[in-house]
């Protein structure tokens, strides 16, 4: 099946969208209370000590918007927007089972971001990467799709990637292979069911997958383990200037950039980083397209030619 859709990277469902009804009635799989602990205990995808399992209890249907009231910013002068592309994303005959970075062609990146779906900072991101036509990849936590499905469907509408982040963001390293098909197989259902795709790619929390554990997800699920060549260390909150400035210093072609859209630092760091990276010639991919332009090493350009100002 061909689409738009078809070529950022996705498994479409043959099901199609719930109701905005059906989707309310979900919500309350999950307390506002269970969330919040959830958000408050979240803090890296690399830190080592993985998530307290979050006691739930049964609570009434939390109203969400699908935006907040935040408006990105005028642009101050001659700002560039990243190209409009229409690359392929069937990375089948790349069957790498681990990346942390893609040998390509290009001056291309992937911008991820893990750990939402978010009810403020992810509507505000998606603002921002809207004004300047960049796509990114959000491995999302399938507990976080259940309460705000709205967020997740306009993703996909926007032309953004979704990966599988599990369900409840646990060290997968630590748990049976039973609890790592019920991690991966009740996020992706979550993620089908609030924007009728399917992730296609994975990302362990912490970055913790046994080499054994990332064989089996890729030959149970088909999910590459997608980890990462940039990290911003931006859960600890170091500012936005520092995020920026650690992600404009670490980025090079091919590479994978970590941050979280979880914590309003690492939003509010992104126009400056993502102006930054436009302005030095990089153009914004999703995960499976990068992974689809995967070239042999000899021919790979792996420096940045771009001039920097
Ligand atoms: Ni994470």
């Amino acid at each position: 099946m061909k689409s738009p859709l078809h070529t950022l990277g996705y498994k479409f469902l043959t099901r199609t969208l719930e109701s905005d009804a059906e989707e309310k009635t979900g919500l309350s799989t999950l307390s506002r209370r269970g969330f919040l602990m959830l958000t408050a205990s979240l803090s890296s995808c690399t830190a080592a000590a993985p998530l307290k399992p979050t006691g739930s209890s049964p609570a009434a249907p939390i109203k969400t918007a699908s935006n907040s009231n935040y408006r990105t910013p005028p642009v101050q002068g001659a700002v560039p927007r990243n190209p409009d592309n229409n690359l392929g994303s069937d990375f089948s005959k790349n069957a790498g089972v681990t990346f942390s970075r893609v040998m390509v062609s290009g001056n291309y990146i992937a911008l991820t971001f893990d750990d939402g779906p978010h009810p403020q900072n992810t509507p505000r991101l998606l603002d921002m990467l809207r004004a300047r036509n960049v796509k990114a990849t959000f491995y999302v936590i399938g507990r976080s799709v259940d309460l705000y499905p709205q967020i997740v469907r306009r993703t996909v509408a926007e032309g953004h990637e979704i990966g599988n982040h599990t369900h409840t963001h646990r060290l997968l390293s630590k748990l049976s292979d039973s609890e790592v098909r019920s991690e991966l197989s009740r996020c992706r259902d979550a993620i089908g069911r609030a924007a009728g795709v399917q992730p296609r790619t994975m990302r362990p929390p912490y970055g913790g997958l046994l080499q054994r554990q990332r064989e089996m997800v890729h030959a149970e699920f088909g999910y590459p383990t997608i980890l990462w060549s940039v990290d911003p260390l931006d859960w600890k909150r170091p500012g936005p200037s520092v995020v920026t400035s650690r992600i404009l210093s670490g980025t090079s072609a091919g590479g994978i950039v970590l941050a979280h859209d979880l914590h309003s630092q690492t939003v509010d760091a992104m126009p400056a980083t993502i102006d930054g990276l436009l302005r030095r010639g990089f153009k914004f991919v999703t995960v499976s397209q990068l992974l689809a332009m995967k070239v042999e090493s000899a021919t790979a350009q792996t420096t940045v030619t771009a001039p920097t100002p």
